[in-house]
């Protein structure tokens, strides 16, 4: 099996999702600047799993300081951490992991000793919490899978747009991992995966790694969704998300809104899979997510190839908001919400027992 992201003692290894499904190439990124880069790149991306590389990454910024007081030190945090929260906007998951590293380093910093130790302390402390994020992100989307594979009927085929699979994650995924549980539990489950344009994460990635793991998938383009809806062929539909508002609100990649609309329309539920982690309950609705926008280019050409006339105008926001009336459910690591969201959602972060995704 492939391991999406590892921390490796002096750097952290990715495999290079830019170059799936046709090549497996792993990358060690050993300075912070070149792991913000591989995340604004998207050789590692998907929300959780950009949490697991930003946690990392400021681990191994941390790591390399050169700083030899804790004034240096805390100067060099601010540079990591605001490289790393610049490097793609809408994936929650990025900012909540730069904080809980903040939080680990300002306690290292606050416990009594010399510069030198609390310097020590800093750089050991934070480097376990970045692995910490990892090995947490897998057992939540383990959690996720239990609470979510009932949601699934025996013998059904499930729609899945984008990749919220074992690559958007530190491992198993939300969407898939639901997918993959309900299958470990004997349920015969097949999925049509969205090709999901411009960036092709269904094509490259849900295809590549369901087929890996001997789940039949069928893959679509994704204006055949309706179609195949309307032919009663979906039974289900599940996704992930980058961003969900307190209301239940739901960033998620471009065309997931679509799809929600046609899956009301063809009665057929709608399901969002998501970790603690992703939800935002600082934004009242997902009117208040800012939208990341990618270069036009990765639309008028695939791979250095034009496939638009020269100099087209073209337009490449890459999440939508699908509003939270569209949901049949959001399922986390704390069980199943549903609406009034602003409720339900809220609850889980109340309570009281420990809590992974704490914000
Ligand atoms: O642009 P991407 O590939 O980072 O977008 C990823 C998605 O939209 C996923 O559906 C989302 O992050 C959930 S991943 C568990």
């Amino acid at each position: 099996m492939f391991k999406t992201i590892e921390w490796t003692g002096d750097g952290v290894r990715m495999i290079d999702q830019t170059l799936l499904p046709g090549e497996e190439i792993y990358r060690t990124y050993r300075t912070y600047p070149e792991v913000a880069e591989a995340i604004r790149s998207m050789v590692i991306r998907g929300a959780p799993a950009i949490g697991v590389a930003a946690a990392m990454g400021v681990a191994l910024g941390v790591k390399n300081s050169r700083a030899q007081s804790v004034a240096e030190l805390r100067s060099d945090f601010e540079t990591i951490a605001d490289t790393i929260s610049h490097t793609r906007p809408t994936a929650v998951n990025l900012f909540w992991a730069v904080k809980r590293m903040r939080d680990v380093f300002e306690k290292a910093l606050a416990a009594p000793g010399s510069d030198a130790q609390k310097i020590g302390r800093a750089k050991t402390l934070l480097e376990q919490e970045g692995q910490r994020v990892l090995t947490e992100d897998i057992a939540i989307n383990e959690a996720m899978g239990r609470h979510g594979a009932a949601l699934l009927s025996d013998s059904s085929t499930v729609l899945t747009h984008c990749n919220a699979g074992a690559l958007a994650t530190g491992g198993f995924g939300t969407a898939l991992g639901v997918i993959r549980a309900a299958v470990a539990e004997g349920k015969k489950i097949s999925v049509f995966a969205d090709e999901t344009r411009p960036f092709l994460q269904g094509a490259r990635l849900t295809a590549w790694e369901l087929a890996k793991d001997g789940i039949p998938v069928t893959l679509i383009t994704d204006n055949m969704a309706g179609h195949f809806m309307k032919q009663s062929q979906i039974q289900a539909v599940i996704v992930g998300a980058d961003r969900i508002a307190a209301n239940g609100d739901v960033a998620n990649k471009i065309g997931t809104y679509s799809v929600a609309v046609l899956a009301r329309e063809n009665k057929i539920p709608f399901y969002v899979a998501a970790p603690l982690s992703t939800i935002d309950l600082e934004l009242a609705s997902g009117d208040q997510i800012p939208i990341e926008e990618r270069s036009p280019e990765e639309v008028t050409h695939w791979r250095g190839i034009q496939t638009a006339p020269e100099n087209i105008s073209a337009r490449h926001p890459a999440f939508d908001v699908t509003p939270h009336r569209y949901l049949t459910a959001i399922i986390t690591e704390r069980g199943i919400a549903r609406d009034p969201y602003t409720k339900t959602l809220k609850a889980f972060f109340d309570r009281k027992d420990p809590q992974h995704a704490s914000r």
